[in-house]
């Protein structure tokens, strides 16, 4: 309960209290949202871990604008696929905006996904029990680079056409699969219109449809674990003390099992007991 919600309550706030109540009575959207937004939270939360939400803001704008962007484009590789570039910058209502929105917003998922993974490197939030929220994550990161090359390619330009031609050479070149990773990116042996429509299905439905369903995975992992508390956190150095502390006292045990292992009376000083860190 907060203030707002002390003293009477209008019509307008009575009407909406009502409806939500008739939609929560029978879906319970009510305690789902609660169960999925209202959560504790580690003390010294910070900023620095917003940064995977912000990640998943901005490829919620990519998708809004490129949705946008795909009502205009025509992957055609005989000058319309240029000429509807040039349409939407020029011509279309806002589609500069529409445009720059989604060719900037590349660059800024990318570093910002690379931000994010420095955070969980740096603090170690990789480790035990979050390992699969790394793995989600790294494919997270080649889903996201790889919406960048196959984006660069639809503007089908000169600088496009031979940037990406020696990207797909440099997958090419790998041992053994390389050859057939070529193939496949190049829809043939050669660039050409399946080359451009290959890559036109690839940004469009496949990549975005693996970004959302591992981001759903993401979530999940991040849901079931809670995020991580930072380094400095007094709480998690306690409990690595305690850890150490355990670590050292079964050590000290297994030695003094060993045979020849010299026992001191009660009350001697071993230099082995207490707190000797
Ligand atoms: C599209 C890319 C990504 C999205 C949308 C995303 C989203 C998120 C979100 C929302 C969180 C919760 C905390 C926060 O907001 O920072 C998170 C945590 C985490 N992410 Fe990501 N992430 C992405 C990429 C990555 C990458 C590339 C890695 C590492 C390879 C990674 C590893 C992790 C780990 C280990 C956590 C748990 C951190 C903790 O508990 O402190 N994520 N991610």
């Amino acid at each position: 309960m907060t203030t707002k919600d002390i003293g009477p309550k209008g019509t307008v706030q009575k009407s909406a209290e009502g409806a939500l109540d008739f939609v929560d009575e029978r879906s319970g959207v009510k305690t789902g949202a609660r169960w999925f937004l209202f959560r504790n939270i580690p003390a010294g939360t910070s900023w620095f871990q917003t940064l995977g939400f912000t990640a998943m803001v901005v490829f919620g704008m990519q998708a809004i604008t490129g949705i946008i962007l795909a009502m205009y484009y025509v992957p055609d590789t005989s000058g319309g696929a240029y000429a509807s570039i040039q349409r939407i910058t020029e011509e279309v209502t806002w589609g500069w905006m529409v445009r720059g929105m989604h060719k900037w917003g590349a660059s800024v998922m990318i570093i910002v996904v690379f931000l994010h993974m420095a955070r969980v490197f740096i603090w170690g939030s990789y480790k035990y029990p979050r390992e699969l929220t790394w793995v989600t994550g790294a494919v997270l990161l080649m889903f996201t680079l790889f919406m960048g090359l196959t984006g660069y390619l639809l503007v089908w330009d000169q600088k496009a056409y031979w940037a990406t031609v020696v990207a797909v050479n440099i997958f090419a070149s790998a041992p053994i699969v390389g050859p057939y990773i070529g193939d496949i990116l190049r829809a043939g042996p050669e660039f050409g219109p399946s080359t451009l429509s290959r890559f036109y299905s690839i940004h469009m439905l496949v990549i975005p449809a693996g970004i959302a369903a591992f981001i759903g995975l993401h979530l999940y992992f991040i849901m079931r674990l809670g995020i991580s508390e930072p380094p400095w956190a007094k709480r998690r150095l306690r409990i690595e003390r305690d850890e150490e502390d355990a670590r050292r006292r079964a050590a000290r045990e297994q030695a003094a099992a060993l045979p020849g292992t010299v026992t001191y009376p009660a009350g001697a000083p071993t230099g082995a007991g207490g707190d000797d860190r």
